[in-house]
């Protein structure tokens, strides 16, 4: 047994080894080492059954010897060797479920030898344990292949990273409908540069016309100054562009760009405040200065 448990040893580490040596400076690669280890610990269950078997047969044969040697016959030699099997009670299935014996069997269970006088009876091992048991060897057998031989399974880490990209997904998805959930009501003033430039180029592409390139009024009035005709709160903003000015001429957007967009656009239009283009269009509407709007806004 001594170069069993050297096997056995020799193969437990090697499966052992790549888990603890990530990065090392070993010439194999890691999975490498891992199939070596995993066939490694394989092949030690396959010797480790062959030597149960050739034990087993080993003591079945030394047996035969020893009652040889004690006189037995033959045919005695052959009843102790291969006993009768007992007759079960089939009627009861509950029985036969936990493999219980009746009573009155008692006497061909019991185990010839005494211990000082106590006797025990040999009892067969209930079948669903059986099963149990066998069940957990098969299990084993596909959880490891499962998830160290084929990679069919992810292991927990693997899993960890896949569920976090996933949700990183479903975030992504979640803020883009509630960021185009915003309407006039819910709209904040924000001074995030990734939504002033996405605001810039929506300007660009769509009011330049009649608002001037730097918003210094054309048809429509000048978005710079402290002016407004219809509120210069971010809310107000979103509404009129929302809605438009349809009798004076400002369009309603509202089909055209998302809620989102509107959002951005008009936070475009609320960072110019004060930027002072040249030529602007004379002031139109009521005077609104920026520092109360933008506390009536936060
Ligand atoms: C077809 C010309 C036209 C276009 C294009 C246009 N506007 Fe206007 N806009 C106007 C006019 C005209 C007014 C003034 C309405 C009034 O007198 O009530 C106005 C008013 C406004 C106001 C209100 C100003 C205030 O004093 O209350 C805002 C804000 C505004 N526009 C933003 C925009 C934005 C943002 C865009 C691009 C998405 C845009 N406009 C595109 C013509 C236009």
């Amino acid at each position: 047994m001594k170069y069993f448990d050297a096997i056995l040893l020799t193969g437990l580490c090697m499966g052992i080894q790549p888990a603890l040596a990530q990065d090392d400076h070993s010439l194999l690669s890691g999975d490498v080492e891992n199939y070596i280890g995993y066939g490694a610990i394989m092949a030690v269950l396959v010797l480790f059954l062959i030597a149960m078997l050739v034990l087993l047969r080993t003591f079945k044969v030394l047996t035969r010897v020893i009652l040889k040697s004690d006189g037995y016959t033959r045919e005695q030699i052959e009843a102790e060797m291969n006993p009768v099997k007992l007759k079960k009670d089939k009627s009861e299935v509950w029985n036969k479920l936990l493999s219980l014996r009746p009573l009155s069997e008692e006497k061909e269970l019991l185990i010839a030898h005494d211990y000082d006088g106590i006797q025990e009876l040999d009892n067969p091992i209930p079948a669903w344990f059986m099963w149990l048991f066998y069940g957990t060897i098969i299990f084993a057998v596909g959880y490891l292949l499962n998830y160290h031989v084929f990679h069919t399974g992810q292991l927990q880490y693997d899993e960890y990273k896949t569920e976090m990209a996933q949700a990183d997904i479903a975030k992504k998805i979640y803020l883009s409908k509630a960021a185009n959930q915003v309407d006039e009501n819910t709209v904040k003033l924000v001074h995030d540069p990734a939504v002033i430039a996405a605001g810039q180029a929506i300007f660009k592409q769509n009011c330049v016309a009649c608002h001037g390139p730097n918003a210094q009024g054309n048809v429509g009035p000048n978005l710079t100054d402290d002016y407004w005709l219809h509120g210069g709160k971010i809310n107000d903003l979103f509404k009129t562009v929302k809605y438009g000015v349809l009798t004076k001429g400002m369009p309603t957007w509202e089909k055209v760009l998302s809620p989102k967009q509107i959002s951005d656009v008009v936070n475009f239009v609320k960072s110019l405040n004060g930027s002072n283009p040249p030529n602007p269009k004379a002031p139109q509407g009521t005077k609104e200065l920026e520092t109360e709007s933008k506390l009536a806004s936060n």
